[in-house]
């Protein structure tokens, strides 16, 4: 092993292949994503969250009785001991949903059964634990805050229609409930993302999966990242507000040399496939839901940015207009997509745990040269 540095730096990381993975292939130039070779297209129109999951988890698409296995596994998981939900009361009523749910996730290994254990088998048991209670607490959190009951789970609803129910306090349409599910499927991983890095580097110090998913939680909120779809929507609501023209409004701010979110990606080159199918879900929602105007202030801004910037939508473009026709709040955005996410963060845990070597890459070093000087205070 040598203590020498060999290349320079692509910035960000750019390019960069950091590790070996099975779990999801991309595709940038033919704006292809696959969970386990299985285009997302293809899970989109015909898989559920549930089974996803156990894709991702298991390398391969379940039989009829593991995936009741595991759907029933899912939902005997719906339970959060009593602290969590008192500890969630005690929050400050502005605690964003984002900050809460990094706290809350990190707290939740007090209670798990198999704390102290890092092995592969309860690796697995935690990702399905946690899966379960972290839709809990981004849906009883929004309540708490709002001054309204928590929500029972209902342990007979598949993850989507659950989450809408603890969220919303009532049962979902068939239609919202499948809208969600498939805003799961095409959430749930893609590989070396900046929050999969950081629960995968966690992960391979050998600490335990609690820590690497409270990593990604905190990676996952920035507006370069995750938290995109929140600074997406809050375009929206300022151009309503102000009733702004929606291409006058983004023209504005790229003459300030802002970014536009929602837009651009470091590995698609083309269209992100996640986009294709929230544009089409956003559209529909829009309609059957009677409020088009999310719907249309998207497709001009998107018309307008592709023209003008060569830029694509991403996913996150039209997940805030999706998820606020389904009475999301906009600060939940970024946790709804963390309930989706954790799948492909636990699997990618458990993956780097299964061949683990500790990442640790070195920096090109531009400070003064060595040797420096060391000046004593009083000659400085
Ligand atoms: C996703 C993102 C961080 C990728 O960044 P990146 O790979 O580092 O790309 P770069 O920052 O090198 O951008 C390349 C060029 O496109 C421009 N660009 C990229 N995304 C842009 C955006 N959303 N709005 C305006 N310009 C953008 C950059 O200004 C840069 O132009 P320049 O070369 O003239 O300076 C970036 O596209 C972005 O900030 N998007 C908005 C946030 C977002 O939607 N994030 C969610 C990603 S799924």
């Amino acid at each position: 092993m040598s203590g020498l540095t060999t290349a320079h730096a692509a910035k960000g990381l750019e390019g960069v292949v950091a590790t070996t993975s099975s779990i999801c292939y991309i595709d940038g130039d033919r704006g292809v994503l696959a969970y386990r070779g299985i285009d997302i297209h293809e899970l989109a129109d015909r898989s559920s969250f549930e089974e996803t999951c156990y894709l991702l988890w298991y390398g391969r698409l379940p039989t009829r009785d593991e995936l009741r296995e595991l759907t029933a596994r899912l939902a005997e998981e719906r339970r959060l001991d009593a602290s969590i939900y008192q500890y969630m009361r005690s929050l400050p009523k502005d605690a964003l949903p984002m900050d809460m749910l990094r706290t809350v996730v990190s707290a939740l290994s007090f209670f798990d059964p198999e704390e102290r254990k890092n092995d592969h088998e309860a690796n697995l048991h935690k990702a399905i634990r946690l899966t379960s209670q972290i839709a809990m607490i981004v849906a009883s959190y929004d309540r708490i805050r709002k001054g309204k009951a928590v929500v029972d789970p209902d342990r007979s609803l598949s993850h989507a229609a659950n989450f809408l129910l603890m969220l919303n306090g009532e049962r979902p349409s068939k239609t919202a409930e499948r809208a969600l599910d498939i805003a799961l499927i095409l959430h749930a991983d893609h590989e070396l993302n900046a929050s999969t890095f950081a629960a995968r580097v966690t992960a391979a110090t050998l600490s335990d999966m609690h820590s690497a998913i409270t990593s990604a939680i905190g990676c996952l909120k920035g507006p370069l990242h995750g938290g995109a779809n929140e600074a997406v929507f809050n375009i929206f609501e300022a151009i309503d507000r102000s009733g702004s023209d929606p291409v006058a409004y983004v023209k504005a701010m790229l003459a300030q040399k802002k970014r536009i979110p929602g837009f651009g990606h470091r590995v698609y080159h083309t269209e992100d496939p996640r986009a294709t199918h929230l544009r089409q879900m956003s559209r529909d929602l829009g309609r059957s839901s009677g409020q088009p105007k999310w719907f249309e202030y998207s497709q001009a801004i998107e018309e307008f940015i592709k023209a003008d910037k060569k830029l694509n939508a991403n996913v996150d473009f039209y997940s805030a207009s999706t998820y606020r026709t389904l009475g999301i709040d906009v600060d939940l955005f970024t946790p709804v997509f963390a309930v989706s996410r954790i799948s492909g963060w636990t699997a990618h845990v458990i993956e780097q745990l299964d061949d683990n070597r500790l990442i640790r890459p070195r920096a090109d070093y531009t400070g003064p040269s060595y040797p420096n000087r060391y000046i004593p205070l009083e000659a400085r």
